[in-house]
């Protein structure tokens, strides 16, 4: 089984609920699986961003808080798409299966238009870019969330589109993994947790944002020493770190009065930062090893490369394309 996923270089942005809702599972498939395959998204991220030095300090602090959070690359192939621009001819080709209503149904498409915002082709195009993404490697397996399962259908479209358009089984036809979201983590507002919300609790910012969003969880305003009912955002993020013990007995000193909603908060923040810190040390650890991390991505691409060509070249063969034919 060969399990790939793109990851969208936007720094400062990994929050909890991103290692609940995908991370951590990213994690445990490069354990599971025989092959994995985890890239920077860099030419998507040039749809709306338009600023290369932004871009290059991105792309390094997205595959630091990767490697942090445990992308192993001893096991995983871990690259930057751009260093394997075969994807962008592979996007060409499939572009020429792609019906333009299947493009123009695209939800990420129809909401920026729905938002009256101006679009560019590259955003229209995004979902052939991400099918030659996963198509380019033979993925078999493909974690998606919610948001991003059209995607993943449209990048199967393709594929028996062209397998069926040059009657030969170019293209493998990937399946969704769908994420377990059944742990949607609670942003400080009780909101999911979301960066767009502004409601996240970050996993490699300064000791002093990660407790400022702690500290900033909403609670109600029942007095210290009344009896709580253990429920809502602080409860539930706290449940999330504590043992079953732990739980239990917080809920009892919570229903028994006189514990105040900012001792909640205190016990929950060293839960948070004793559970992150093993990744945070990773992080700086790596941090202090840049040519290992530029190794590293260099050998993930090497690696990713040498998968992708056979397969480019049995779809050039097929469609025809070159002079050596
Ligand atoms: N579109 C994905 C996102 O927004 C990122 C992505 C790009 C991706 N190419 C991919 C995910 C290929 C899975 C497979 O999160």
């Amino acid at each position: 089984m060969r399990v790939l996923a793109g990851i969208k270089p936007t720094a400062d942005a990994l929050h909890l609920g991103n290692y609940f809702g995908a991370l951590r599972q990213f994690v445990a498939l490069q354990e599971q699986h025989s092959e994995t395959l985890y890239f920077i998204a860099d030419y998507h991220s040039m749809t709306t961003l338009r600023d290369g030095a932004e871009r290059v300090s991105n792309t390094h602090s997205v595959a630091l808080d990767y490697l942090g959070a445990g992308v192993d690359p001893e096991r995983a192939i871990f690259f930057v798409q751009s260093d394997v621009p075969e994807v962008c001819e592979l996007t060409w080709i499939l572009s020429t299966v792609t019906p333009m209503g299947l493009l123009e149904r695209a939800h990420a498409y129809k909401d920026a238009i729905a938002k009256g915002e101006t679009t560019n082709h590259g955003l229209f195009t995004y979902p052939v870019l991400m099918a030659a993404d996963i198509l380019l490697y033979h993925s078999d397996l493909v974690p998606v969330g919610q948001d991003q399962k059209q995607h993943l259908e449209m990048a199967r479209d393709m594929a028996s589109s062209f397998n069926h358009s040059y009657g030969e089984e170019v293209f493998k036809l990937p399946e969704p993994y769908t994420l377990d979201d059944s742990a949607v983590v609670p942003g400080t507002d009780g909101r999911k947790m979301s960066k767009s919300y502004g409601n996240w609790i970050p996993m490699f910012a300064s000791p002093k944002k990660v407790k400022k969003a702690v500290m900033g969880i909403v609670t109600d305003s029942t007095p210290v020493e009344d009896p709580k009912e253990p429920r809502g955002p602080l409860f539930d993020i706290h449940a999330l770190f504590a043992s079953a013990e732990q739980k239990q007995e917080l809920a009892a000193r919570a229903r028994a009065g006189g514990l105040g909603y900012g001792e909640v908060k205190k016990e929950l923040l060293k839960l948070v930062m004793d559970y992150l810190e093993p990744m945070r040390e990773r992080r700086a650890d790596f941090e202090k090893r840049p040519d290992d991390v530029a190794d590293i991505l260099r050998s993930g691409a090497r690696r990713a490369r040498a998968m992708a060509a056979p397969v480019l070249e049995s779809c050039r063969r097929v469609a025809g394309l070159g002079s050596d034919r």
